[in-house]
């Protein structure tokens, strides 16, 4: 179930969004990352322990930024993490998947 999100976005998705593979992790500062994600660990245990939410550690940092981005756009829908990602630039998404790729995998 964890990577719903992602299994989706394979599945055909990934056309309607308006920011290119390429781009998506322009600008990315792993420190800034580790700033932002002040925020998300309240939610996401940042050892990647999946405690009914979701485990965002060790994940490839641009599906990352495509997930996040999907639930920006809502071609994900989910009423929290569209709050959350509504915040946030595309600067900021990707320094965010970098830094949380850095930090170990789920067990
Ligand atoms: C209030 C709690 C909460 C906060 C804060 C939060 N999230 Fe989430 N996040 C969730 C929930 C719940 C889901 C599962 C949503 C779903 O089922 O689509 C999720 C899903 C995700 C996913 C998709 C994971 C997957 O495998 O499908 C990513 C990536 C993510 N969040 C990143 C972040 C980042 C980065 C932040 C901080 C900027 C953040 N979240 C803040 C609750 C939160």
């Amino acid at each position: 179930m964890r990577l719903f999100a992602v299994t989706v976005l394979v599945a055909g998705t990934l056309s309607t969004i308006p920011v290119q593979a390429e781009d998506l992790l322009a600008g990315a500062d792993i420190g800034y990352g580790e700033y932002l994600s002040g925020e998300c660990v309240t939610c996401h245990s940042q050892d990647g322990a999946d405690k009914g939410i979701p485990s965002i550690t060790g994940l490839d940092p641009e599906t990352f930024a495509t997930v996040m981005h999907a639930y920006k756009v809502g071609d994900i829908e989910h009423p929290v993490m569209k709050m959350v990602t509504s915040r946030l630039d595309a600067e900021q998404i990707a320094s965010l998947a970098v830094f949380f790729a850095s930090l170990p995998a789920a067990e």
